[in-house]
């Protein structure tokens, strides 16, 4: 026990002492949040113009258009509508032109309810947490802004999620909300980044919201190089960060998805790689790590979310593949699967079933699993799995049913 206390303090000792001497590289670790809007976004200013065109009426008192952006993930929508708004807001600040916007997160508030509340808190109502029905509070919302005459512009980020969980109700009343309160307004800009969210719209709703569209596309390799090394200057002390640093994170981001936020988050995690490791500066082995506790990062998180029959088989073929000489069969998986059922309480599925979870971990890149003919002898499907029972225990580790098994 006291060799324990003593060695637990050295090691705390070890890890301040470390901190403490260690060179400093981040200046400015929030730079590379997510979340973080930076003032200056390059390869976007088309689409910050034509933003911009679209909500410039504000500043004479009329509605704009509605406007629909869309572009897959990490194209910098959420980056430019925000920075267009901000700037939009000062300017009617200055003027003294009267003007809300209102940023909400579609798929964060969650709820068509949550949503409305949003949009009634940005304009100064307040409204309960539950309780009313949605044609109240909106008729609510509908009445303050004729009696204060209200310019407000809404931004719904991620909307195509609305629309996939709740149907197109709720746009529709409030993109036909200006038609009730005029002169006052309800200027909607939606933002999606599934390309295909426009066939999910009725006309109706479609026309009323996209009046105006504005596509991003993805980033090159090129551009994301000139982006990070933006984003490295604002978020590390000078000299701390290699341009091959850089260049590997940007080659590594843009070859398949062109998507900045991926990008980003690699350098953070790698810059906070190099300061752990205690180094003098960024460099590519740092990045290469970080690339595999992303990748690791995102197995565990597939791996806790699997329904618990198809954990159970994972499990199985990781064992089965240690036990035997040959790649596990489906057969010996399910033998196995049947044991690790009965020490859960489950009760086991049919062979067919347990085939079918296989081809949908398949899916997942968690096994590999193929049918290898043997002429007279018959089929078989033999499974080669991805993780490894290190990974199992390390995603499991807080589940204690599960991790039992292992
Ligand atoms: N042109 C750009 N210049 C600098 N940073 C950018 C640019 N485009 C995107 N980013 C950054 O990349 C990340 C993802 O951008 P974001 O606007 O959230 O993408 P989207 O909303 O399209 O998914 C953010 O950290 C953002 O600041
Ligand atoms: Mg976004």
């Amino acid at each position: 026990m006291g060799l324990q206390l003593t060695l637990t303090h050295d090691s705390l000792d070890d890890i301040f002492n470390k901190a403490l001497s260690s060179p400093k590289l981040f200046q400015t670790h929030d730079a590379l949040r997510s979340d973080y809007v930076p003032h200056y976004l390059p390869f976007r200013q088309d689409q910050i113009t034509s933003t911009g065109q679209t909500l410039a009426p504000i500043l004479q008192a009329s509605k704009p258009s509605s406007l629909l952006i869309y572009g897959k993930t990490g194209t910098g929508k959420t980056a430019v509508v925000k920075h267009v708004i901000t700037k939009l807001d000062e300017t009617c600040k200055t003027k003294h032109i009267h003007a809300e916007f209102i940023y909400t997160n579609v798929r964060t508030a969650g709820t068509e309810y949550r949503i409305l509340a949003e949009l009634a808190t940005g304009i100064g109502l307040s409204i309960p947490f539950t309780g009313l029905a949605l044609t109240e509070v909106l008729s609510r919302v509908q009445q303050h802004m004729r009696a204060n005459q209200l310019h407000t512009t809404f931004v719904l980020d991620e909307i195509d999620y609305l629309v996939k969980s709740f149907g197109d109700d709720l746009l529709y009343q409030l993109t036909n909300t200006s038609s009730n309160i005029s002169p006052a307004f309800l200027s909607i800009i939606g933002i999606s980044n599934d390309l295909k969210f426009k066939e999910e719209l009725g006309a109706r709703v479609l026309s009323r919201l996209s009046e105006e569209e504005v596509v991003f596309p993805p980033y090159s390799a090129i551009e994301l190089k000139t982006i990070l090394q933006e984003r490295a200057k604002l978020a590390f002390n000078p000299g701390k960060f290699t341009e091959a640093a850089i260049n590997l994170c940007a080659a590594l981001s843009g070859s398949e998805h062109g998507d900045a936020r991926r990008a980003v988050d690699l350098l953070r995690i790698a810059g906070e790689v190099a300061e752990r490791d205690g180094a003098h500066q960024l460099e590519e082995r740092h990045v290469r790590i970080a690339l595999q506790k992303i990748d690791q990062d995102r197995i565990s998180d597939a791996l806790k979310t699997l329904p618990l029959q198809a954990k159970l088989v994972l499990i199985a073929a990781v064992k089965t593949n240690g036990h035997e000489q040959t790649r596990p069969s489906s057969g010996s998986i399910y033998d196995e699967y049947s044991k690790l059922c009965q020490l859960a309480g489950a009760e086991p599925l049919t062979t067919r079933r347990i085939s079918g979870l296989i081809s949908e971990l398949d899916t997942l890149g968690l096994v590999s699993a193929a049918v290898i003919n043997y002429g007279r002898y018959g089929r078989t499907k033999k499974v080669v799995p991805h993780v490894t029972t290190s990974v199992l225990h390390q995603a499991f580790q807080t589940d204690l049913a599960i991790s039992q098994l292992l």
